[in-house]
């Protein structure tokens, strides 16, 4: 009996902190986005950021990336300018990003890439792609 108790005891506390995690969402992709991005390309992603008037040629669009290559969201592409392996000049340069270190590349050409984190730089720039693949304008 005493066990039964337990086993229902746990199974309760387990189902209840589970939903509790579940409806405690988080939107990586868009935490990152803002923290990272959204200073140049806007909240919005359309470019018009606080610091985009600092710029002669102005942040992209994030959200014709799809509608410019064809209808076809072109997410090796934007992989490689968020880990440094494509060049974007108003980014920094590939080892001093404006962003920092946090989605490092697995080039070895880059110096001290190594990232003993990269698995997790990997996650975060892929929560990142599915939020500017969210923001695409489709219409
Ligand atoms: C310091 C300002 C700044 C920040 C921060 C910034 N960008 Fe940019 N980004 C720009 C500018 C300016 C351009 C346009 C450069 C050009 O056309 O040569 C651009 C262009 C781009 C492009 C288009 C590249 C292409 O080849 O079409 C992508 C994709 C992009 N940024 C993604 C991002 C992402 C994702 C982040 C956040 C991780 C980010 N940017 C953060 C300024 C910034």
């Amino acid at each position: 009996m005493k066990l039964l108790i337990l086993t229902v005891g746990i199974a309760t506390t387990l189902s209840w902190s589970i939903t509790t995690l579940a409806q405690a969402q988080t939107d990586f992709g868009k935490e990152e986005f803002e923290s990272k991005c959204a200073s140049c390309h806007g909240q919005d992603g359309k470019g018009g950021g606080p610091l985009s008037h600092a710029f002669i040629t102005k942040p992209a669009d994030l959200t014709v990336l799809m509608k410019n290559n064809g209808g076809v969201f072109p997410a090796q592409r934007v992989y490689e300018v968020i880990d440094g392996r494509k060049d974007v000049e108003a980014h920094g340069p590939r080892a001093m990003p404006v962003w920092g270190r946090e989605f490092r590349a697995k080039t070895p050409d880059i110096e001290g890439y190594y990232d003993l984190r990269s698995s997790v730089a990997q996650a975060k720039i892929l929560a990142l792609i599915d939020y500017l693949y969210r923001l695409q304008d489709i219409k």
